[in-house]
């Protein structure tokens, strides 16, 4: 049997809880906006339906929906050139994840890490969106056929599931419908960890506000969360490999590599010997010049939200006119009667 060919379309998502973060930033919509001016189809989508498997305040979400939609603008995603809404205004995406609740199998879900680490002790008390979780996000990427998504390390097994619910719905019904998704987990910063533990990725939901870089938070902010950032007494090395043991050096080292676009190997071979009195101001003044500029126009667009609500719903339209064909032949697939004249 030949193999299907599915032209090359990139889609991913970040949900809108909370302030966009540096590890969000560098592991994933700095990618997207790479990705995007290479000139592939790219599709970005702020997940509204993934924000409420945990619990949100209905006006927090609306306002983090739009600061996220500011968030991608302002890093440079552009509405003429990528397609940027939210997932609740496609009906798709929750319909083709109902029919992946059907294909995902308990035993795949209850393996995934991030089900263990967001319910926690008490599992009983987690909603059934929780665990249900990683079919939605198969859903999110396989209704547009996307074959790339970038993504921080984080979101590896929810991928490799992804790829096992695409091949277990080919293999069920004989067919070569969806494909197998690639993950592109790339650049220097794949996994940004928190500046107040090396051994923790930095995170929206950390309760402390200094382990964070947030995209909204202004120069001097940035420079103090920068300057009290953990570290060790030693200089830096002149190679990574000494760094292995020194997980928040090595943090700084990447988020430096991650700023500047330059490889980690090359940022401690130019600061070889350097003292964190050192480093740290350069990766302040660094980290300013690349995010304040970003948060500034955040602002600036947020002050118009009237226009933002405007470019998510012409983005909705243009990402519903994808993923209704698929879900319609989906749905034909798997033995719905289709009849209305629509
Ligand atoms: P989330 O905020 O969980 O919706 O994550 C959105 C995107 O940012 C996903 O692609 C994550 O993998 C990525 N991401 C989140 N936190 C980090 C981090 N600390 N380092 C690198 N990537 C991250
Ligand atoms: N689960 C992702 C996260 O927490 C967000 C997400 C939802 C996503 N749907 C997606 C990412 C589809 C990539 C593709 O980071």
């Amino acid at each position: 049997m030949t193999e299907t060919v599915h032209t090359p379309r990139v889609f991913s998502g970040i949900q809108p809880t909370g302030n966009l973060t540096l590890g969000n930033y560098l592991g994933a919509v700095k990618r997207f906006v790479e990705m995007q001016d290479s000139g592939i189809e790219t599709i970005y989508c702020m997940v509204d339906l993934h924000a409420i498997t945990t619990w949100q305040d209905p006006a927090d979400l609306k306002r983090a929906t739009r600061e996220l939609a500011a968030g991608f603008i302002a890093s440079g995603l552009d509405p003429a050139k990528s397609i940027l809404f939210n997932q609740s205004q496609v009906h798709a995406h929750a319909e083709l994840a109902w029919v992946f609740n059907c294909v995902a199998r308990m035993g795949w879900l209850n393996r995934m890490t991030q089900f263990k680490d967001k319910a926690g002790k008490n599992r009983e008390a987690a909603s059934v969106g929780l665990f249900a979780y990683p079919a939605l996000m198969a859903a999110d990427i396989l209704v547009y056929h996307a074959t790339h998504v970038p993504v921080g390390e984080d979101q590896k097994q929810h991928l490799e599931l992804t790829r096992d619910i695409a091949m277990k719905f080919n293999n069920d019904f004989k067919t070569e419908f969806f494909p197998l998704t690639e993950p592109v987990i790339e650049g220097a910063a794949t996994r940004v960890m928190s500046l107040r533990d090396g051994t923790k990725k930095m995170s929206k939901s950390d309760p402390s506000d200094m382990s964070r870089i947030n995209l909204t938070d202004d120069a001097e902010t940035i420079a103090k969360k920068i300057r009290k950032a953990k570290t060790d007494p030693d200089p830096l090395p002149d190679n990574l490999k000494d760094l292995d043991a020194r997980p928040e050096a090595r943090n700084l080292v990447n988020i430096y590599a991650g700023l500047s676009g330059e490889s980690a190997e090359k940022v401690v071979a130019d600061h070889a010997g350097a003292q964190f009195g050192q480093f740290k101001p350069e990766l302040a003044d660094l980290a300013v010049a690349k995010l304040a500029p970003i948060s500034d126009e955040m602002s600036r667009l947020m002050a118009d939200v009237a226009e933002i609500d405007k470019l998510l719903g012409l983005g909705a339209d243009r990402a519903a006119a994808i993923a209704n064909p698929i879900l319609e032949k989906t749905y034909d697939v798997v033995g719905m009667v289709r009849s209305r004249q629509v």
